[in-house]
């Protein structure tokens, strides 16, 4: 049973996370030219079950891709990890395509692995799928990516290595310079030795990538509109979801897919706990989530750019997608 001190503590997290919440969406909504709202938020209890559900769609081959290559590769991926590791995973979701990696680690070692994710409904997904896999214990961090980071790596003990996971392509939702930076930020928590498994979507046909964020049942359009709803439920909001379409553009400049929110209406929206009104003009959008995609060498060069040696790269054919595996150097 929680103590009252640890009660308190959560309750502070609450308020805290409530209260940044606020102000990243009036900040977003108020941006001059382009309204936005970060990615992050698309991640409720509803956010996080919709995206499992996305990756069990046809048009959606990201997630099997990575999970083919893991299926295939995990015991030479983690033949070139030096051990004896901890691992930690960035924004594991449900946790599903880190079996084969835990299940091959373990063959050689007790593996303590911490997944992070900002989403607790996904860390109980992840929880529910590998918390009793043997010779593997499990703790969550409710944390964003790299305070939890920093969690666990205070908890490695002399002579473990840590291997980190980021998988899902979520590297994509950073822009380039941004993910650049983000990697500095991983390597510079990380010591020599340690390493950094990196999955990145690659570069395919447009009509297809659209696809995969515009799928005919309509699932992806619910998990983006479903950031109105939280509004709308956590900040008092007074969206009125039917007047809104989702809607998805590749940027050719910058390879990348988008996801809008595109106003059906003028129209005006109160967030009553945040004090805001927002004004849309008809067709205007708000841009909720990026997804950029890469070249397999540019991933490589990335790595190298934040003090990582590529230590091998897997590619999978039918949905162009690639594991890197780093090390810190
Ligand atoms: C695209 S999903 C990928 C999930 C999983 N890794 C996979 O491959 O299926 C991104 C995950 O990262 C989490 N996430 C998003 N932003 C985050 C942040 N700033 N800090 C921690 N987790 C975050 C989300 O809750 C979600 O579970």
């Amino acid at each position: 049973m929680a103590s009252s001190a640890q009660m308190a503590a959560a309750a502070g997290a609450a308020t805290r996370a409530l209260s940044e919440f606020c102000s990243d969406v009036v900040m977003g909504l108020s941006h001059p030219g382009q309204k936005e709202l970060p990615s992050k938020y698309l991640y409720d209890a509803l956010g996080s079950a919709l995206f499992d559900a996305i990756c069990l769609l046809p048009e959606y081959g990201l997630s099997r891709a990575g999970m083919r290559l893991l299926e295939r590769h995990a015991c030479e991926i983690v033949e070139r990890v030096p051990g004896p590791v901890v691992v930690a995973e960035l924004g594991s979701g449900n946790g599903q395509k880190t079996r084969y990696l835990l299940e091959a680690l373990a063959r050689r070692q007790r593996v303590n692995y911490y997944p992070i994710d900002i989403s607790g409904s996904a860390l109980f997904r992840c929880q529910q799928e590998l918390g009793q896999m043997e010779m593997v214990s499990l703790v969550g961090f409710e944390s964003a990516y790299l305070d939890g980071l920093h969690k666990v790596a205070a908890r490695r003990r002399e002579g473990e290595r840590l291997l980190v996971l980021f998988l899902g392509s979520t590297i994509g939702n950073f822009d380039r310079s941004a993910g650049d930076q983000f990697l500095c930020d991983v390597r510079a928590i990380l010591r020599e030795g340690d390493s950094l498994l990196l999955a990145t979507d690659l570069e395919k046909p447009v009509p297809m990538l659209k696809l995969a964020y515009d799928d005919p049942p309509g699932v992806t359009a619910a998990f983006n509109k479903n950031i109105l709803a939280r509004i709308n439920m956590e900040l008092g909001g007074e969206f009125d979801l039917g007047q809104f379409e989702h809607v998805v553009r590749y940027d050719e400049i910058e390879r990348r897919i988008e996801m809008h929110l595109r106003s059906k209406a003028w129209q005006s929206v109160a967030i009553r706990k945040a004090g805001f009104r927002l004004y849309l003009r008809e067709g205007e959008t708000i841009w909720t989530e990026s997804s950029h995609k890469y070249d397999p060498q540019e991933v490589k060069r990335m790595g190298g750019r934040a003090g990582f040696d590529s230590a091998g790269q897997w590619i999978d054919i039918e949905w162009p997608f690639a594991q890197t595996l780093f090390l810190a150097i």
